[in-house]
């Protein structure tokens, strides 16, 4: 059984293999996995003109088989599940976690039920899931309420909840904080990371403090938490009964994991900020112009934040800083064309091209 989806031998093993002695499994949990993880932690030397003074890099876990973190943790909830005997997953989501829930419970045999806000998912997501044979079951409501049902219902219904609420979510996405520290070959001194549901931050805190006291991270980052300006509640210390931003996957107004992500702001010496629409969307531009790096609008937060801490003067100098780029932009096409212009036809001459062509160069 715990062969089960075995990798080829000398290939990635996928994060479970990978760092197996921080993680709850025994040599008989089966195996369920994309092979996820090993995702590049790059250095953003052009998008650093815009951070004077500092070194960052970007973990780009948009990268991941469904093209987010969540992976992560959903190749350890859905081994676990699978291990328990489950007949079925459920979870509520603003779309990534349906997206990895689909695939890994494709992967894993499991039906899935995938509860969303309608109408509050981007497009890519929904058709991920979709695709991956989950039901998909649109609410009238928030993801806090559809949070709420799914929490309500795992239990009464016999399904296991695969949210991050889930603790093997959590320990699977820990796993992003090694990966950043065995390739800088230490912790960074800024952890900056969009949070939502705030189950992110807090197993990247874990990570970190793991690593820590295992020795093989001399120090532990602040951990600078991101939220969207129209739903911040860890920011202003309350929950958001309506949370409005055009980033849809932080669109959540009473994150679950409170606690852990207030615990791992107060423990690190970092904080919580927000940051605008315009931000986010100057952010995302940024990262794809500059860097060749597509996210969706919530995964641009972190930096949208160093950015606002620049123009503010309140970046330190001589730091070395991580983003966590949580999404591929793919997911969320729609949102790129609120900055972009859909290009319009040419006639199909050279000529037609070369006025296009001078026309760019020129304003270059
Ligand atoms: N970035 C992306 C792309 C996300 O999808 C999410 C959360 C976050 C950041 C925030 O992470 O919730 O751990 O603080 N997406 C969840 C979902 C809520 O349903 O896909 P968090």
């Amino acid at each position: 059984m715990a062969t089960r989806d075995a990798p080829p031998p000398r290939a990635w093993r996928g994060v479970i293999e990978e760092f197996r002695a921080y993680l709850p499994v025994t040599p008989r949990t089966p195996l369920v996995t994309l092979l996820e993880g090993a995702t590049p932690l790059l250095r953003a030397s052009r998008l650093g003109r815009h951070l004077p003074g500092i070194e960052v890099y970007l973990k780009c876990e948009g990268q991941n088989p469904t093209g987010s973190f969540k992976d992560r943790g959903m190749t350890l909830a859905m081994s676990k599940a699978l291990e328990e005997g489950s007949r079925a997953v459920l979870c509520a989501s603003t779309g990534n976690t349906a997206a990895a829930a689909a695939a890994y419970a494709s992967r894993a045999g499991l039906p899935c039920f995938v509860v969303v806000p309608a109408g509050g998912v981007a497009v890519g997501k929904l058709v991920q899931a979709m695709a991956q044979g989950a039901r998909v079951v649109p609410v009238e409501g928030s993801f806090d309420e559809a949070l709420r049902i799914v929490r309500e219902s795992a239990p009464r219904f016999r399904l296991t909840l695969v949210n991050s609420v889930n603790p093997y979510r959590i320990e699977g996405q820990k796993t992003g904080a090694f990966e950043i520290c065995d390739a800088l070959g230490r912790a960074p001194d800024v952890l900056a990371i969009p949070v939502g549901n705030a189950g992110n931050i807090t197993a990247y805190w874990r990570g970190f403090v793991q690593y820590h006291r295992d020795g093989r991270s001399a120090a532990l980052p602040k951990m600078w938490g991101f939220q969207a300006a129209g739903a911040a509640p860890l920011v202003l210390g309350h929950p958001v009964e309506r949370p409005e931003t055009v980033a849809s996957a932080i669109r959540i107004g009473r994150p679950a994991s409170w606690d852990g992500a207030v615990a791992a702001a107060r423990d690190s010496g970092g904080g919580f900020e927000a940051v605008t629409d315009e931000e986010l969307l100057a952010a995302r531009r940024l990262l794809a112009v500059e860097e060749g790096v597509f996210v969706e609008p919530s995964s641009a937060a972190p930096v949208a934040g160093l950015l606002k801490r620049a123009r503010e003067g309140r970046l330190p100098g001589g730091i070395v800083a991580a983003c966590v780029l949580t999404g591929h932009g793919l997911k969320d096409p729609e949102s790129v064309l609120r900055t972009e212009r859909r290009p319009e036809a040419v006639p199909a001459t050279p000529e037609a091209l070369e006025r296009v062509v001078d026309e760019v160069l020129a304003v270059r």
